[in-house]
């Protein structure tokens, strides 16, 4: 399998953006994460393209929880699209990259009001409000800021995704935003309406997460749509914007085969356009939030393989190969987390068969697998393992766990490389650490042993 700009060259060596995998290796060290500006910018012109061509008024805003740093926000800027944050920090990040305020949505199950007060000062675009309570703190925030908030209100729609079971949210049973079913989302738009500093937009929806078909965003637009009726004919409102969020699924591995962004919009939009019609609502404006599909396909982890061992086994074929890797669940901790799935390959002998399976192994103090029984050529101390698909959704949820420095993103395109985020070093590991006066060995009687 290879992916966005991914070929074998004449060195038989991975190549991404036109830098040789091996080459970056040597020159940013191991575990790498690497950054495919190509494709990024070429998923961002295809949500626009495949949504726009086929509807009246689109939003794509990235959903900057996949993968964020300044430089990524500076590329969703240039290519037009919106930008989802969903903390205060995030919100910093964009900031910080001068992303445009009116191009940003704020989202959050439990803002606090310093990030709401943050979200106000900035001017984002959209506040998605996910609570009654945020709906009257955020309406006295504004109010005395002399500001109005443009909202759009997180509906669940209370169906429920086939994908793993933490990155399940539209079903009744969540923690995010207010029940279509129940008529909380309905009492939460009438008081919108009435509260000073708030301008009801819209409605919002999010689903879930790596959904390897459109069948749930269908279901979830006829139940939304059906919503736009309701508002209608119970406040008189016509709703300007409805928000589908993200969730369209990757490959993974060779096999997975989720729709296209173009067969995913025709879906889509399509349904939308039929249901509104069914319903005889206007059009609204049609807002998405793609995260894992617009950056997910575009990053690969390069990691050194240290010790292998070849360990008997009960069962069949009576051993396993462990592969142990210099890095693990600090960079990548999404095995553990959801049982994910990875494809791998050697960066530097790309071009070889496969011959033997093997189990990846990451290097903490604990059994964090990340690839099991999975197909490499005979691999050894020394290699170059490249985990694909790993541009969502990794680096955003690295850790230090045992105390590993976080790895370095490189963005590739062109034959160039740039680091976009440094290696973190061990001076960044204590760098927020501080030992108490009592603590500090002057001060203390030593221990009597
Ligand atoms: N909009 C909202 C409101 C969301 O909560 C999310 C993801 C998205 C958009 C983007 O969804 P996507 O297009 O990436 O599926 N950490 C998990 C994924 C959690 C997704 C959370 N929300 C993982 O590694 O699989």
């Amino acid at each position: 399998m290879l992916l966005g700009t991914q070929r074998v060259n004449e060195r038989g060596h991975l190549e991404i953006g036109g830098c040789d995998v091996v080459d970056l290796a040597r020159r940013f060290g191991t575990p790498l994460y690497i950054m495919d500006e190509a494709a990024i910018r070429e998923n961002c012109r295809r949500y626009r393209e495949a949504f726009g061509s086929r509807y009246p008024g689109v939003k794509v805003a990235y959903a900057s929880k996949a993968f964020l740093c300044t430089a990524m926000a500076k590329i969703v800027e240039q290519e037009g699209l919106w930008m989802d944050v969903a903390s205060g920090g995030e919100l910093y990040t964009a900031r910080v990259a001068a992303f445009p305020a009116e191009r940003l949505v704020f989202h959050g199950n439990n803002k606090s009001e310093g990030e709401l007060q943050e979200a106000l000062d900035y001017g984002v675009g959209r506040i998605v409000v996910d609570s009654m309570e945020e709906l009257e703190r955020l309406s006295r925030l504004a109010t005395d800021a002399g500001k109005t908030a443009d909202i759009l209100l997180r509906c669940t729609p209370g169906i429920d995704p086939h994908t793993h079971r933490r990155i399940r949210t539209g079903q009744e049973d969540t923690k995010f935003g207010l029940g279509v079913k129940s008529g909380a989302a309905l009492k939460a738009i009438q008081r919108a309406r009435e509260l000073p500093g708030i301008h009801f937009r819209g409605v919002h929806c999010h689903i879930g997460s790596q959904l390897l078909n459109a069948d749930t965003h269908l279901e979830a637009i006829e139940i939304m749509a059906g919503f736009l009726r309701t508002i209608r004919d119970e406040t008189g409102q016509t709703v300007e914007e409805m928000n589908i969020g993200g969730g369209l699924g990757i490959r993974y591995l060779p096999e997975h085969r989720p729709p296209s962004i173009e067969e995913f919009a025709e879906a889509l939009t399509g349904e939308v356009k039929r249901r509104c019609e069914e319903y005889g609502v206007d059009l609204p404006q049609l807002g998405l939030e793609p995260g894992r599909s617009l950056v997910g396909e575009c990053g690969t982890t390069v990691y050194e393989i240290g010790v292998i061992k070849d360990v008997p086994i009960a069962e069949e074929p009576g051993r396993r190969l462990y592969v142990s890797i210099d890095g693990g669940m600090s960079d990548n901790p999404r095995p553990q987390l959801y049982d994910a799935v990875y494809h791998c390959l050697l960066a530097n002998r790309a071009g070889e068969v496969d011959s033997t399976v093997v189990t990846i192994a990451g290097k903490h103090c604990e059994t964090d697998l990340m690839i099991q029984d999975t197909k490499i050529p005979m691999p050894q101390a020394g290699d170059l393992l490249a985990v694909q698909s790993t541009g969502a959704y990794n680096q955003s949820m690295a850790s230090n766990y045992n105390r590993l420095t976080r790895p370095p993103v490189v963005l590739v395109s062109g034959g160039h490389a740039d680091l976009i985020v440094e290696r973190e070093t061990y001076a960044d590991l204590v760098a927020q650490d501080r030992i108490p006066e009592r603590l500090k060995a002057e001060a203390r009687e030593p221990v009597a042993v």
